[in-house]
């Protein structure tokens, strides 16, 4: 058993997230993580309406007893989802712990904090990390270049950024990107988080949602089977390589617009690919981490395996370390 100021603080027996995934956050997975004795969460924007949102939550329930949050993405998109509506259906159905990500999470804050809900704010940079802190979270968590989904801009891979955001923040530091296991844990421990957060590792589990084929792809691929695409539109994400993510990355480094590349990258196209099993069918967000992952667990077996590898380093190969010395 590892205790840390994190699973103290959010009331989960183990010091591991699931990060929110658009698409795979659902019930069934989430209520699994919560079942396994971690934090999962919900992904909000999953449900069409809040009020969709505020059913999968009662659907949540009905399969746990234990702590579970949902994950609120702010995207500076043109015609915005009803945000505040989403964040009255998370406070309304109870739910008390919230992860944000994409934009600031200012603007929420007020409320999240006068109803007791705990914020753990998703972020990619020192500076924004350091900001999230100063506008009051419960938590940071910060994703390494090495993460699925959205890397930001600064290229730091995890064992800079990790101990640079820790030794900068006083709030508890999650660990996020390229984590599948406890040596995984073990490492963002010794760089000073509290926690680690996964997603492609939850993404390739049994109750994941999503089809065997892509879950058969992600332990088929390797560590360099990622595509890092819309750089030059300064909005990078790192996706599964496959036949449209190299297009996507081919015509922009061309000089194309996000107009040539806007029906590549569509949303739907990537739900395709999660419900058919069709890998190639549109950009679905994958990390490096694909390249540690070579089995479909339970998310049970992921939680414990990880949990007891972590406290077999701690008390074995390390401390061996520390005799020979
Ligand atoms: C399929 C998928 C979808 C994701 N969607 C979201 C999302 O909607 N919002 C969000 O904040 N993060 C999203 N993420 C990022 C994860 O929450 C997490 O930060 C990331 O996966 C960590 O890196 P790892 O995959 O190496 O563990 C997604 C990740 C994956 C794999």
């Amino acid at each position: 058993m590892l205790t840390t100021r994190f699973s103290t603080a959010f009331g989960v027996e183990h010091p591991i997230v699931q990060g929110g995934m658009q698409w795979v956050g659902v019930a069934e997975l989430v209520s699994a993580v919560a079942n396994a004795g971690a934090l999962g969460f919900l992904t909000a924007l999953t449900q069409p309406t809040p009020e969709a949102l505020v059913k999968e939550i009662e659907r949540c329930r009905e399969m746990t007893d234990k702590p579970f949050g949902v994950n609120l993405t702010i995207l500076p998109t043109i015609t915005p989802p009803p945000y505040d509506e989403y964040r009255r259906a998370i406070i309304e159905s109870g739910v008390t712990v919230v992860e944000t990500a994409g934009s600031s999470p200012e603007a929420h804050l007020p409320e999240f904090r006068a109803h007791n809900v705990k914020v753990l704010h998703k972020c990619t940079s020192v500076r924004h990390a350091v900001k999230a802190e100063e506008i009051g979270v419960d938590a940071v968590s910060i994703d390494g270049f090495e993460c699925a989904g959205h890397p930001g801009e600064d290229d730091i891979p995890g064992l800079v950024l990790i101990p640079a955001a820790a030794r900068r923040l006083t709030v508890p530091l999650i660990a996020s990107g390229g984590f599948t296991d406890g040596r995984g844990l073990v490492a963002a421990l010794a760089l000073g988080a509290e926690g680690i957060s996964m997603g492609t590792r939850f993404l390739c589990t049994v109750e994941s949602p999503v089809h065997p084929g892509v879950k058969e792809r992600i332990v088929a691929n390797t560590e360099l089977d990622t595509e890092l695409i819309l750089r030059s539109l300064r909005n990078t994400a790192r996706v599964a390589s496959n036949s449209v993510s190299r297009k996507v990355v081919e015509i922009l480094d061309d000089g194309g617009e996000f107009a040539d590349v806007r029906q590549l990258v569509s949303g739907a196209r990537g739900r395709t690919v999660f419900d058919s099993g069709d890998v190639e069918a549109g950009i679905w967000s994958a990390g490096l981490a694909q390249g540690l992952i070579d089995d479909i667990p339970t998310v049970d077996d992921v939680v414990r395996r990880t949990v007891a590898e972590a406290d077999d380093l701690i008390s074995g190969r390390l401390t061996a370390f520390r005799r020979a010395a």
